[in-house]
């Protein structure tokens, strides 16, 4: 049962056991309350832990998302948590071999010179209700006219190329945060976080240069040198984040998690609602970008090459941890 599920059964319980108590066994309403512990029912009944009215994520009691979920795991970088271990820092060397021989603890001090070091989202509370889109880039966005709904999230995130203009009506016109690797990067307006997904150490020298002197302009090809983006908004996914969600979600059995199952992670770890668009095949089972022309070659790939996060994604929405739309 959820969270907010077994807090309206005990708020129904209660409720019928005072009337029950005050009317039937004539005890006036304030014996009754002194027969309770007062802390437990003021606890059970008014600590929540956000203030949505469908779900709060992180509290949830669903057992299979429990297992995975850990939110102790922090998806960003800061200052006070960049320690790697020497494990998963020997993994994430592999993922995207380069030859820089770059000293980590270096490279993160110079990173923080010019991006925010601080603990970013820690906020959780009773109080609030953060509602995040996680747009994909899948086909079946096209002729959804999911816009405004999109657009109705406090975040909505991004990721990599994907174009707004042109297609507002089915994606819509905001953009909070926008994924992106050096690979993958398109300029940003000032108010859009950027947040770097590091496959490789050379992407956050990247980052670190493309937003202050933009001496680094190739990776594994050549990338933009100079970043339009706001710096005092930019992030970095933690290494360690990355490992957490290929071992404990996928079971390690992917090299590495894709960039929307990424976001859709990092989302679950920072918001309280969250609803996902642009994942998956489009009604035909084709598989490709909303921004980019049809395959002239009819391909029915399936629901995606990495089926596992697809399982998982339809499973989060099974179990009602999120909303999925598939458009057409
Ligand atoms: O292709 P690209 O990596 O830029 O797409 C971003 C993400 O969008 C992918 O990692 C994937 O999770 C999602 N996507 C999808 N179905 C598509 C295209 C992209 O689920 N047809």
């Amino acid at each position: 049962m959820g969270y907010c599920k077994r807090k309206k059964v005990i708020f129904i319980v209660l409720l019928s056991a005072a009337i029950f108590t005050v009317t039937m066994l004539k005890v006036p309403y304030s014996h009754f309350k002194h027969l309770m512990n007062n802390s437990l029912v003021d606890n059970l009944l008014h600590e929540e832990p956000c203030a949505c009215a469908e779900r709060c994520l992180a509290a949830s009691d669903d057992d299979w998302f429990s297992e995975r979920f850990r939110d102790d795991v922090h998806p960003l970088l800061s200052l006070s948590n960049s320690e790697l271990s020497d494990s998963i820092f020997k993994w994430w060397q592999t993922l995207q071999s380069t030859r820089s021989k770059a000293n980590y603890t270096e490279v993160i001090q110079k990173l923080f010179s010019v991006i925010p070091g601080e603990d970013r989202y820690r906020d959780a509370d009773s109080s609030r209700c953060r509602t995040c889109a996680v747009v994909g880039n899948s086909g079946n966005l096209l002729g959804s006219f999911y816009g405004p709904l999109i657009d109705n999230h406090d975040f909505v995130m991004r990721m990599n190329k994907a174009p707004v203009e042109g297609f507002e009506k089915d994606v819509g016109y905001k953009t909070t945060h926008r994924i992106m690797y050096p690979e993958s990067a398109i300029h940003l307006d000032s108010d859009t976080h950027l947040v770097l997904l590091p496959f490789k150490l050379l992407d956050i020298q990247w980052v670190t240069s493309a937003l202050s002197d933009g001496s680094i302009k190739r990776t594994r090809f050549k990338v933009i040198d100079k970043l339009q983006a706001n710096k005092d908004k930019a992030m970095v996914l933690h290494p360690a984040f990355i490992y957490y969600v290929r071992a404990t979600w996928l079971h390690l059995r992917r090299s590495y998690p894709s960039t929307g199952f990424l976001v859709l992670m990092f989302a679950l770890h920072i918001c309280d609602e969250v609803s996902v668009f642009g994942f998956g095949a489009n009604g035909k089972g084709t598989w490709h970008h909303y921004f980019e022309e049809m395959p002239k070659k009819f391909k029915r790939t399936g629901q995606h090459p990495g089926g596992l996060e697809h399982q998982i994604i339809s499973e989060l929405h099974q179990r009602n941890l999120i909303d999925l739309y598939t458009g057409w």
